[in-house]
């Protein structure tokens, strides 16, 4: 079995990307499992004082979540041509340990158009030592309202979409 952790860059109650990373954990191949990690919210602010043996717990929860998992997959919004603070300050507990050194990474996304956000996350996952995954998965939910998001998410053809992408991305992982 292979273990997959999906993170939403959103904490929106109605967020397109956590439903998308909800619909993947819903329509991955019987070979994989993935589990949402949910509770960016909760992260203090990074700060370098607070690592060793003053890491928060909910740091430490997140740090073991990626290094027991076999590859994480992040949907993320873009906020002002950026990547939102609350994924980057997840991001920034896991840069001065192993968790993310060499670990599979694939990015999917719920909007078309944030090309800077996907630019500038790509750059610093792949400066944090992640295996950046080529392949990418683009269903277009924004500005839709959740029961259309859901309806979307419903499609055969997107649930089809979704199997693929966790397929390949298990492929991508199986080869490391
Ligand atoms: C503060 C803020 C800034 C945003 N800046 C951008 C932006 O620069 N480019 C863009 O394409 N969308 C921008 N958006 C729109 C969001 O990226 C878009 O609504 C996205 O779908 C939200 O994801 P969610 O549904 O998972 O919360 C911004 C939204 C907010 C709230």
């Amino acid at each position: 079995m292979i273990e997959i952790l999906a993170i939403s860059g959103s904490l929106r109650a109605a967020s397109t990307n956590s439903a998308l990373v909800s619909a993947l954990a819903r329509n991955a191949p019987p070979s994989c499992r993935v589990t949402v990690h949910d509770r960016l919210g909760r992260l203090p602010i990074f700060n370098p004082d607070d690592e060793g043996e003053r890491t928060p717990q909910e740091a430490s929860a997140l740090i073991d979540a990626v290094t027991q998992a076999d590859g994480v997959i992040i949907s993320c919004p873009e906020y002002a041509h950026g990547v939102p603070g609350g994924l980057k300050n997840a991001l920034d507990w896991l840069v001065s340990r192993d968790a993310a050194v060499a670990k599979p990474a694939m990015l999917v996304h719920a909007s078309p158009r944030s090309l800077f956000a996907r630019a500038a996350l790509a750059e610093i996952m792949r400066t944090m030592s992640f295996a950046l995954c080529e392949d990418v998965l683009e269903i277009a939910l924004l500005g839709k309202k959740p029961p259309e998001v859901e309806g979307i998410l419903a499609e055969p053809e997107n649930q089809l979409v979704m199997r693929d992408a966790v397929s390949a991305f298990a492929d991508f992982i199986r080869a490391r």
